[in-house]
Formats: C-alpha cells, sequence, structure tokens
C-alpha cells in the first residue's frame, strides 16, 4: 500500500520554494507533491509543475471563493498537507474547515511583525529596512481566518546589514525559506 502523505502547494507568481520542495520529495518516500494550484494564468509555477511532472490547477476567483470546486478537487486527491508559497490569496472559511489544521503558510518575515494584508514580497523587505530592523526572517506557520496570525511552526533568522536593500534582503530570505521550508514540512507530516 502507498502510505505517502500527499502534499498540495498554491502558489501564486515564481513559485521557487513550490519546485524546491517538489525536487526535496521526488526521491522520498515518505510524501509526494500532488498537485500545484495557482490564481494567476501567467505564473511561472505552472511552468516549474509542467517540468517536473506535476499536474497543476489554475482557478479564478468565483472557483475558489463561491464554488465548492477547489476544495473537492483537493478531497479527491485525497491531499494530507495544504502549503501555501508565495499564494496572494486569503483563504476561503469553506477550505479552511475542510483542512482545519492541514494549512501551512510561509511568510518572509519575523511574525508577528511585518505580517497583515498587503504585507507581501518586496512590501515586506522595504518596510524592514525602513524602520531600521537589524534582523528579519521567515516564519512558517498554521493558517487560519485572519492574515498571518495562526501559530507559529517554525522561523529561522538573517542579519540585516547597513546597506541591505529589499533585493538584496529578498535573495537572503529565499536562501532561508529554500534550506528549511522543505525540512519543516518533512517533519509534519511524520
Ligand atoms: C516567498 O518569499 C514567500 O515567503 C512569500 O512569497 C515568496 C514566494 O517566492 N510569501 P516563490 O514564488 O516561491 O519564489
Amino acid at each position: 500500500m502507498n502510505t505517502a502523505k500527499r502534499i498540495a502547494i498554491f502558489a501564486s507568481g515564481s513559485g521557487s520554494n513550490a519546485e524546491n520542495i517538489a525536487s526535496f520529495f521526488k526521491d522520498k518516500e515518505s510524501a509526494v507533491v500532488a498537485l500545484m494550484l495557482t490564481n494567476n494564468p501567467n505564473a511561472l509555477v505552472i511552468d516549474r509543475a509542467k517540468r517536473m511532472g506535476i499536474p497543476c490547477t489554475v482557478f479564478n476567483r468565483a472557483e475558489f471563493f463561491d464554488d465548492r470546486v477547489i476544495v473537492d478537487l483537493l478531497i479527491a486527491q485525497k491531499i494530507d498537507l495544504i502549503v501555501l508559497a508565495g499564494f496572494l490569496w486569503k483563504i476561503p472559511e469553506n477550505l479552511l474547515q475542510h483542512f482545519a489544521g492541514k494549512i501551512i503558510n510561509i511568510h518572509p518575515a519575523l511574525l508577528p511583525k511585518y505580517g497583515g494584508k498587503g504585507m507581501y514580497g518586496h512590501h515586506v523587505h522595504k518596510a524592514v529596512i525602513e524602520h531600521g530592523e537589524k534582523e528579519s526572517g521567515i516564519t512558517i506557520h498554521y493558517v487560519n481566518e485572519k492574515y498571518d496570525e495562526g501559530k507559529v511552526i517554525f522561523q529561522a533568522s538573517c542579519l540585516v546589514s547597513r546597506e541591505e536593500t529589499p533585493e538584496s534582503l529578498a535573495a537572503k530570505i529565499q536562501q532561508l525559506e529554500h534550506t528549511h521550508f522543505p525540512r519543516v514540512i518533512a517533519d509534519l507530516l511524520e
């Protein structure tokens, strides 16, 4: 019997984390990235999924917020864990209910600082630098009905140098994400 845990990854843009997680589990028996999903028909994550031979579903607002299409797909695919990696839409109530305690997100800062609506991508790094923070980092957390407020699972930090730019900080953060996110997911699924 195949007991591999099944992961679904939601991404809205580049999908470098999605690809990194899928590569990590590629040769492991414990889990598999069964599905990628995106709200953005132009997202690079679609090409990454195709290259890796992983099905990728593109959906619109109505399918995500008004219908059960996505919930039903995730149930049919027997998904054990939903990973949000650069996914920009709020998770609707029906999805939260069906997958209670099984949805996690990565945020590119040390929550509870620099979270909430509008705090994504370079907006986060810009705010961190403008506030003169000496360190930033990543937060992996459970998803609940409020943006970026679910229980923290893991954090890792990096220094913010005097000459840091949002771009250089983004590169440091991406490095942390790629190093830690797959391993934290593996630990969670154990
Ligand atoms: C990551 O920094 C993640 O923390 C944030 O969006 C970014 C996604 O990057 N929420 P990628 O699409 O995985 O390259």
